[in-house]
């Protein structure tokens, strides 16, 4: 290929990539800012947005391991990409949530995964963060009816739905992979990166650059020894039912120190917390996968 043309790609790429970042930016900012729904009131969502958030496969859900769960014997994560350098990474208060965005320099630098070889890949659209007011709870999912302080959301969206606006509109659009951490005497290097830029994000609405990172900082990628899935639904509002969601059950550590400067950021209506209440299972099955 001649050089100036492979440029003009090259240039074309880049342009697109800011582009779909900054529609999908202004996408949840819009969201989130025009409604009204708090985490003091829970109970309400299901009268403001009847249509999902009364469904009956919702999320969060109370992990228990009796009859519900279903053992099974194989699963391989393939985590594709996420220890390329980031272009730009941008950490945004939308009030309900503290979230990052990454972008990198090519479309094909974009991190995904895979359940399996040859299983549908999910592409990395942003992560966020449920944490509460004390160490006993702040997770969304809760392990045996115990809640964690802190829960990290990655949130996919299937390749084969072009964005995660379009993937919102089929059952099997989103994958996110939860981690839970604990308040011990060691720091986490990921939650480290993002504290390291907390204090710019601060005040609700605010947005900051932060230094960039690898993703494969997040202890995640590295050390799960066992996982659990089951199908369900966004943990706010409108509560789509297009989520599977994949749980690392253990627990990573974090200091007292790390998760003050979570509970700093303010959130809207002087909310305390960002962790939907458990919702009943109602007869769905939760998967169980041990490596061995
Ligand atoms: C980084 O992202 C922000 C927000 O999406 C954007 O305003 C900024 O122009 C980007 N900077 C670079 C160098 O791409
Ligand atoms: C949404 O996904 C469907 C199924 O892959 C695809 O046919 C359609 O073009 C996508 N729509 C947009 C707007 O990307
Ligand atoms: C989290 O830490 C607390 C306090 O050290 C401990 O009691 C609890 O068992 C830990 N939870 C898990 C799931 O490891
Ligand atoms: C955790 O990291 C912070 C910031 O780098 C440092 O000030 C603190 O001493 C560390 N704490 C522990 C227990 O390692
Ligand atoms: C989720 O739903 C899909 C499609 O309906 C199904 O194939 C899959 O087994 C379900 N997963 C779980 C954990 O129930």
């Amino acid at each position: 290929m001649e050089k100036s043309l492979k440029l003009i790609i090259a240039f074309f790429s880049v342009v697109l990539v800011l582009f779909v970042g900054f529609f999908l930016f202004k996408h949840q900012s819009n969201a989130s800012n025009s409604s009204g729904w708090d985490y003091q009131h829970p109970d309400m969502w299901k009268d403001m947005f009847p249509k999902d958030c009364a469904g009956s496969k919702q999320s969060p859900i109370d992990i228990t391991f009796g009859d519900d769960m279903v053992t099974k014997q194989t699963m391989e994560f393939i985590w594709n990409n996420y220890q390329n350098p980031p272009e730009n990474m941008t950490l945004t208060n939308n009030g309900h949530s503290v979230q990052l965005d990454v972008q990198w320099k090519m479309n094909h630098w974009i991190p995904y995964l895979s359940v399996e070889e040859d299983s549908p890949e999910y592409v990395f659209s942003n992560l966020h963060f449920h944490w509460g007011a004390h160490n006993t709870e702040g997770s969304e999912h809760t392990i045996n009816g115990h809640g964690l302080p802190l829960e990290v959301h990655m949130v996919h969206f299937k390749r084969e739905y072009k964005t995660i606006v379009n993937a919102s509109n089929y059952q099997d659009g989103i994958m996110v992979i939860a981690s839970f951490y604990n308040v011990t005497s060691k720091n986490s290097t990921a939650i480290q990166d993002i504290i390291n830029a907390a204090e710019k994000v601060r005040d609700e609405g605010s947005s900051a650059h932060i230094d960039n990172f690898l993703l494969s900082d997040f202890e995640v990628l590295r050390d799960t020894p066992s996982w659990v899935s089951y199908n369900g639904s966004l943990t706010t509002p409108r509560c789509l039912e297009v989520v599977t969601w994949f749980l690392a059950l253990k627990p990573y550590d974090m200091t007292e120190d790390q998760i003050k400067k979570i509970r700093s950021l303010k959130l809207s209506h002087g909310d305390d917390h960002d962790n939907r209440p458990t919702q009943p299972l109602n007869g769905r099955k939760i998967f169980y996968y041990e490596f061995r």
